[in-house]
């Protein structure tokens, strides 16, 4: 239940602003005459990209070829992309799906603890059976989709590097880049050949449960890091392009994933054409100018019309307007929403722009047969199926997916040391460091000596799972234990390595009880992971109705221990009366596999020297109360707690005192669990 929501000034305005086009693009995403006028109107929001990688001629005269050989069914199938669970190696004999994926949370056989040749063997089994035309008659290689958003996160023992959120406060696009080759290399090793990221949301209500996928609520940040993070993924344009060590790459989700009412996961964006742009659209304009191959289609609608299906986005804007030549995919049968369709039938969708449908569960049979039939029907036209199966080919003749090896027999494959190598683990920890915000350190009483007894308290102090957040492991990042990240760190394990060599000692104690008492205690608290509208949230109190975290660091205030906070959180949130009863308070975001990049920054060297200094900055606004979702940089009213890119250094003054206000202005009576 939202609070109901009120239409600011702009959201007003750009809802008048905005209805001219909505109300002439009907509900399957035609466009129709007043809207060819609006289109007129708007053209300039628009521009044609540059983009880096252009069309060669020789590639285009083979998909010319292959169109002419290939038959209606095997076109329609290049459309379709199943998931693991759903499909066996025969379906992929007999269709030829043109590619498939591994949603959140599955593995091969089902198996969460698969080995990486376990992924490899799979990768080969179904790429064999999509070239045996035996039965449907083709040769042309499926291709992997998969969810890698911050390392190769469904895969046991990869590197996880810091969420999104993360990343935007460290702010620095060179390591986003070597970052995102890692991520190649990993991804590599499993036999799998396309990485459904960057996610290029500009978030703007941080009550949005997909908020850390978002790198921040600036577009400039967004679009220099989704340019970053697609030459890392596919190489650059002018350099190795897709070769044999890059994968292709994914902007999403388009278009304004990160700007619906209320921050509703799958909502409604009101906003006016020329915010879209403004706001949301900078990641694909970093992102394809760079070359990405791929664009994701987003669940959200704009000003009521679901995206998958609206034509004006994804074929005007999109491809006409911004000269994007790869495909645009749907997300997990978004193309279900659209008004008038199913999961298991949906013209429109084509019809809009969507080049291949991603159709999880058991519809991509009747889907598949349903779009031949459209076909047949003059629903869909022969000449929309080609251009969708043009761009489906021209993205695999780009990647030389016709003339590479096969998965299990590419350089990286099943070189299983590179999954989680120390060396990649180095960067991640650089990653970690780069990433945390100081928000207060009263009496500079951070960094810490290591060299003296340290109680090392919160749930989150020995929780690997909890520092890495959703998207880890399993879909919701939920269920997991220490063992299921192998060569990981937990913050605590990384404070204790230094303390202990130091000649300090760290106390492990989640409830804060001790015997020997400690000279400071750190507190490690947060969210629980989650993912995707399980995150979406009324507002933004922590622990709003079960203050269990504000209980310890009082505990511990009221025996006169020094407190120093590190908070694992997805989103900025409302923490003042955490930030009270912190001495000093850290915003860690979720770091990731490297949870010794927090103990190198809050903890001297042996010698007393500063190891690292805080360099983060706030990518996101941080609310002065619970129900300031949407401050962001440039309102015109701007008045968060802590503004868009404030982080305190050693040494800086602190601003933030022990007095902020402590009442959420929510109305708890009405509290259910299901608020918490
Ligand atoms: C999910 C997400 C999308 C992801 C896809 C495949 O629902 O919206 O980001 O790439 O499904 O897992």
């Amino acid at each position: 239940m939202k609070t109901p929501f009120s239409l600011n000034k702009i959201a007003r305005a750009s809802l008048i602003a905005s209805l001219g086009i909505l109300a002439a693009c009907s509900n399957d995403g035609t466009t129709t005459p007043e809207a060819n006028n609006a289109l007129s109107k708007t053209e300039k929001i628009w521009p044609k990209l540059n983009i880096a990688v252009k069309q060669d001629p020789e590639i285009e005269a083979k998909i010319a070829d292959y169109l002419k050989t290939m038959t209606l069914e095997q076109k329609v199938a290049q459309m379709i992309q199943p998931e693991i669970r759903d499909i066996t190696v025969e379906d992929m004999r007999k269709y030829g799906f043109g590619s498939y994926l591994n949603g959140g949370g599955a593995f091969p056989n089902g198996d969460k603890h698969a080995t990486p040749m376990d992924w490899v063997k799979l990768a080969e089994d179904f790429y064999q059976a999509s070239v045996d035309d035996s039965i449907d008659g083709s040769k042309i290689p499926t291709m992997w989709g998969t969810d890698a958003v911050h390392g190769h996160n469904n895969v046991i023992g990869a590197t996880l590097f810091p969420h999104n959120i993360g990343l935007g406060a460290a702010n620095n696009p060179a390591l986003i880049e070597q970052i995102a080759a890692i991520t190649a290399v990993e991804v590599m090793a499993t036999g799998i050949d396309w990485v459904f990221a960057p996610t290029v949301a500009v978030v703007r209500d941080d009550r949005w449960g997909r908020t850390y996928e978002g790198y921040s609520e600036d577009p400039r940040i967004v679009r220099d890091y989704s340019a970053a993070i697609v030459n890392g993924l596919q190489g650059k344009a002018d350099g190795d392009f897709l070769s044999d060590k890059r994968v292709i790459s994914t902007v999403k989700h388009f278009l304004g994933d990160g700007g619906t009412v209320d921050g509703d996961d799958q909502g409604n964006n009101i906003d006016s054409e020329q915010d879209l742009f403004d706001i949301h659209a900078q990641g694909y304009v970093g992102g394809l100018s760079a070359g990405s191959q791929s664009v994701m289609a987003s669940f959200n609608s704009w000003h009521g019309v679901k995206n998958h299906g609206n034509k004006y986005l994804l074929t005007d804007v999109l491809k006409t307007r911004m000269g994007f030549d790869g495909f645009v995919v749907g997300d997990w049968n978004g193309h279900g929403q659209i008004e008038g369709c199913t999961n298991e039938s949906c013209a429109q969708a084509v019809n809009a722009g969507l080049d291949i449908f991603m159709v999880p569960t058991g519809a991509w049979k009747p889907l598949y047969e349903n779009t031949i039939a459209q076909v047949k029907a003059g629903e869909i036209s022969m000449s929309r199926i080609d251009d969708a199966v043009s761009r489906i080919l021209r993205v695999k003749l780009r990647a030389g997916l016709f003339d590479k090896p096969s998965p299990a027999k590419r350089q990286f494959s099943g070189k299983t040391e590179l999954i989680g190598a120390q060396q990649h683990r180095e960067v991640a920890r650089q990653a970690v460091r780069e990433s945390l915000v100081l928000l207060k350190n009263k009496n500079n009483i951070l960094p810490l000596d290591a060299n003296q007894t340290v109680l090392i308290a919160g749930d989150g102090a020995d929780n690997i799972g909890k520092q890495s957040g959703g998207w880890s492991i399993t879909w919701q990042g939920t269920n997991n234990k220490n063992a299921d990240f192998p060569g990981a760190t937990s913050i605590y394990a990384g404070l204790e390595k230094q303390i202990t060599e130091a000649g300090g000692r760290a106390i492990l104690s989640v409830d804060g009880s001790y015997e020997q008492r400690p000279d400071v205690a750190v507190v490690v608290f947060g969210e629980e992971p989650y993912a995707e509208g399980h995150g979406d949230r009324d507002n933004l109190e922590f622990e709003r109705g079960n203050k269990k975290s504000l209980a310890l660091l009082k505990s511990l205030k009221e025996q006169g221990i020094a407190v120093v906070s590190v908070f694992i959180s997805g989103r900025p949130m409302w923490v003042n009366s955490e930030l009270n009863a912190s001495d000093a308070f850290v915003a860690a975001w979720l770091p990731g596999t490297e949870g010794g990049g927090i103990a190198d920054v809050i903890l001297k060297a042996k010698d007393g020297s500063i190891q690292h200094d805080f360099s983060g900055k706030l990518s996101f606004s941080w609310p002065k109360t619970a129900v300031q979702a949407t401050v962001n940089k440039g309102d015109d009213d701007y008045s968060p707690l802590l503004p868009y890119g404030f982080g305190l250094t050693y040494g800086d003054k602190n601003v933030l005192a022990d007095n902020l206000d402590e009442d959420s202005k929510l109305d708890n009576s009405a509290l259910t669990s299901m608020d918490i």
